[in-house]
């Protein structure tokens, strides 16, 4: 897979993932980052990149020139029209779901806006999907796309060690992760669930289902609703009740 971020600040975008688990996938060659600097298409002596909106209003708009260029210059290399996708918290909620779609890509581009916005002519032609990471207003577009790079990443094969850890985690049947313990036993004079020291697997995968249906209920309401219930787990939920 590889990933090309239009962006203002590629340094960050690089300092920011070219450590961990993404680092090395890198190494292993399994994906490319490649932050490409908009403001070097820029035809502005100043290399400005950005003016006044029209109609007035705090903040300056990004101009479509530059971010054209740029992309144009990314696609021209490419076989296939890539996916864009432009971070705005205008978007789409980006989910699990989402990650697990985009993982199946070749190419990925990802479109970083700072100050008030991007003209919207230019995203008008460019852009395939507009996507938010959450209720929530940050500075830029950076961020966003490093944390969509991350998780569509370890979907990718051979970027975790172990890719059975990627299929049992949350999210994965709209369940929330059950909560895991390691050595010590005993810690601050708490125990770990005798059940997990038991050895006995079916017990422990009906400990965990369980864990993972509360949990869920508790704090997801919304994805609750979407879980698909067995006959076993409806009787626990009656029971506990
Ligand atoms: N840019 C600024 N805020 C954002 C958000 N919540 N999601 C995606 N891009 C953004």
């Amino acid at each position: 897979m590889n990933f090309y971020i239009m962006t203002l600040f590629p340094d960050m975008v690089k300092d920011g993932l070219n450590t961990s688990i993404i680092g090395k996938a890198v190494e292993k060659k399994l994906l490319s980052i490649n932050a490409v600097d908009i403001r070097d298409y820029t035809l502005d002596k100043h290399r400005h990149v950005d003016d006044y909106p029209y109609g007035g209003g705090a903040g300056m708009v990004m101009q479509a020139q530059p971010v054209y260029d740029c992309y144009k210059d990314i696609e021209k290399d490419l076989e296939k029209k890539p996916r864009v996708l432009f971070m705005t918290p205008t978007g789409k909620t980006f989910n699990q779901d989402m990650a697990k779609e985009l993982s199946k890509e070749e190419n990925l581009v990802f479109l970083c806006g700072h100050y008030e916005g991007i003209d919207k002519r230019v995203l008008d032609k460019i852009v395939t999907d507009e996507v938010s990471i959450g209720d929530f207003v940050l500075t830029g577009g950076e961020l966003p796309a490093m944390m969509m790079i991350d998780a569509i990443s370890r979907l990718i094969p051979g970027v975790l060690n172990n890719d059975i850890s990627a299929e049992t985690e949350s999210f994965t049947d709209n369940l929330l992760e059950y909560p895991q313990y390691t050595r010590p036993e005993i810690w601050e004079g708490e125990a770990v669930p005798a059940v997990l020291l038991s050895g006995h697997h079916a017990n422990i995968e009906k400990w965990r289902r369980e864990k993972s249906l509360l949990l869920t209920k508790e704090r997801r309401p919304d994805l609750f609703e979407k879980v698909e219930l067995t006959k076993k787990d409806k009787k626990f939920l009656a029971d506990y009740e």
